[in-house]
């Protein structure tokens, strides 16, 4: 499959699934529900750019160089990330957002440890967002020909620190507006498959003559 197709493809499902979410949703939610789409995909798409290194250590025995499917799920997942910043902003930075989740909330916990959590959770969104247009800019070979391999290496594991960033701000929004048990699982799995995964492809490295950057 040529890197077209594959875009094409991605971008396909990727409209195929947002569409039917907002065709799906009650009256008036549409963006809403688009919102809380793109984040997940977001998620799965990270998930699989960050997986695609262990894999292939436990595969081959070696690190992967400049590896395309893993730049391709990365920009799909700055794309999908980033329109949900865009949604987010709208659907949940105002007063009726803030009332029923936050300040005005009843549930566990407090108000005021709410509009901590909501704050810290903005914050970290606004920090991801800088660091998924630094991750894109990286995404292509005229960056690592400028930059060199070292160097290009070196800013692009701020994805690190990128996802670091979203699982604790999903955290914090799946407490905020108390995420059933299924979703919650499914973010407890996607995050600890990333986990384990990079642990596991460290260890396998550790002693090679590799270093371990997955
Ligand atoms: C590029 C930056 C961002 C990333 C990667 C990101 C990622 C995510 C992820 C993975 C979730 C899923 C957790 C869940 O609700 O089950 C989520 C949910 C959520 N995020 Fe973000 N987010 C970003 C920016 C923002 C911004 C700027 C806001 C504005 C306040 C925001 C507000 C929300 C809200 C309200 C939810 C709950 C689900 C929804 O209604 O959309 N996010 N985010």
């Amino acid at each position: 499959m040529t890197r077209t197709h594959r875009h094409l493809m991605l971008a396909a499902g990727v409209a195929a699934i947002s569409a039917a979410a907002m065709a799906v949703a009650p009256a008036g939610q549409a963006l809403d529900r688009l919102s809380f789409v793109t984040a997940w995909l977001c998620l799965l798409f990270f998930a699989g750019t960050l997986l695609i290194g262990p894999l292939q250590v436990r595969r081959t025995g070696r690190l992967p160089g400049n590896h395309l499917l893993r730049r391709d799920l990365g920009i799909w997942c700055v794309i999908t990330g980033m329109v949900h910043f865009f949604l987010a902003f709208k659907v949940s930075m105002n007063l009726e957002y803030m009332a029923i989740y936050v300040r005005g909330a009843e549930a566990w916990p407090a108000p005021a440890v709410r509009e901590l959590m909501y704050r810290w959770a903005v914050l970290a969104s606004l920090v991801i967002a800088v660091l998924f247009m630094l991750l894109l800019a990286l995404s292509n070979n005229l960056a690592i020909r400028l930059l060199g391999k070292r160097w290009w290496k070196r800013l692009q594991r701020v994805s690190y620190a990128a996802f670091a960033l979203t699982v604790g701000h999903s955290i914090a929004f799946q407490i905020l507006e108390a995420r059933n048990g299924w979703l919650v699982a499914a973010f407890i799995v996607i995050t600890a498959a990333v986990l384990i995964a990079q642990y596991a492809g460290r260890a396998r490295l550790r002693g090679s003559d590799h270093a371990p950057e997955l």
